[in-house]
């Protein structure tokens, strides 16, 4: 596995390799890995010649400067795990290397940033939107890998794609969760013991959200949703959405056409989780 910090190096590596006829897979992480990343590289290492990842923390997408500097960054150990799955390349380059000059791109994504993350973090996916279209230029993936855990991010990221005609293939990737059903998140890591004992709650009432679907209206289960996570004192939802799985507008019915998915975020203490379930 090969570590390259600069893009001129990434480039003539993924060159040379893309001369030889090599498929090039691209797993973009912030890195303080877990197996939810992971799950992404076995993914693509399997399904292409050469796994490239890059770990890179995105000031751009950060609106939080706190949530930016308190960011975990764990390099060594981070590496240790990608050897372990057999990663080529591992991309980790300075901020003045992906931004030798301010980034004022705007990029245009209707209403799908307008809402839920994009609603409660301004700026960042213009952020993301910066990083995955540079990175997508420097590593010229065929495939790339992205979580469902960050499922509107994974909604960008393909918008970006087709409307900005970018030639990779976007590859979605299940969430992966820890035994309890918390999400995987780099920022679990930041829990309090009491509050990482609170948080299963979250995909526990989103696991019977699907139960009370069945039964129950959109703004019945929305109110349930809220409650039984507000019930826990370590936790405070900041919103609870329904969408529809595709344009991520929200809906009022669970009669209209669509696969729809349930959107939260929640704080525990500083700490901002996310999660979803789909409704199908
Ligand atoms: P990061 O949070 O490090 O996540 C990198 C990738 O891993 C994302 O595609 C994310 O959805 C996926 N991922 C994280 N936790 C997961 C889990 N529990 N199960 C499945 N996939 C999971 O997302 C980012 O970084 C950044 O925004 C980035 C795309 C790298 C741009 O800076």
């Amino acid at each position: 596995m090969k570590i390259i910090e600069t893009v001129a190096e990434l480039q003539a590596l993924i060159q040379q390799e893309k001369k030889g006829g090599k498929s090039v897979g691209f797993v973009p992480t912030m890195g303080a890995l877990h197996d939810g990343h992971i799950a992404l590289v076995k993914q693509c290492r399997d399904e292409n010649d050469v796994c490239v990842v890059s770990i890179f923390v995105n000031p751009t997408q950060f609106n939080n400067a706190g949530d930016l500097k308190h960011y975990p960054r764990t390099m060594e150990a981070d590496c240790a795990l990608l050897e372990a799955v057999n990663a080529d390349f591992v991309f980790a380059p300075t901020v003045d290397e992906v931004y030798p000059e301010e980034d004022t791109r705007q990029f245009e994504f209707g209403l799908l940033d307008k809402v839920m993350e994009g609603e409660h973090r301004p700026g960042h996916f213009n952020g993301v939107a910066q990083v995955v279209s540079k990175l997508f230029s420097m590593v010229k993936p065929d495939r790339a890998y992205f979580g469902e855990k960050d499922y509107q991010q994974l909604a960008i990221i393909k918008a970006m794609v087709r409307d900005y005609e970018i030639p990779v293939e976007v590859i979605p990737c299940p969430i992966v969760r820890e035994a309890d059903g918390l999400a995987m998140s780099s920022r679990n890591t930041r829990l309090t013991e009491a509050q990482r004992a609170a948080a299963p709650l979250i995909s526990k009432t989103l696991l019977a959200s699907k139960e009370w679907a069945k039964s129950l209206t959109i703004t019945e289960v929305k109110r349930k949703v809220l409650e039984s996570i507000n019930e826990s004192p370590e936790l405070e939802v900041e919103y609870f959405e329904i969408a529809d799985a595709l344009s991520l507008q929200s809906v009022n019915s669970w009669a209209q056409d669509g696969e729809k998915v349930g959107c939260v975020a929640v704080f525990a203490g500083e700490v901002r989780l996310i999660d979803n379930v789909v409704y199908r």
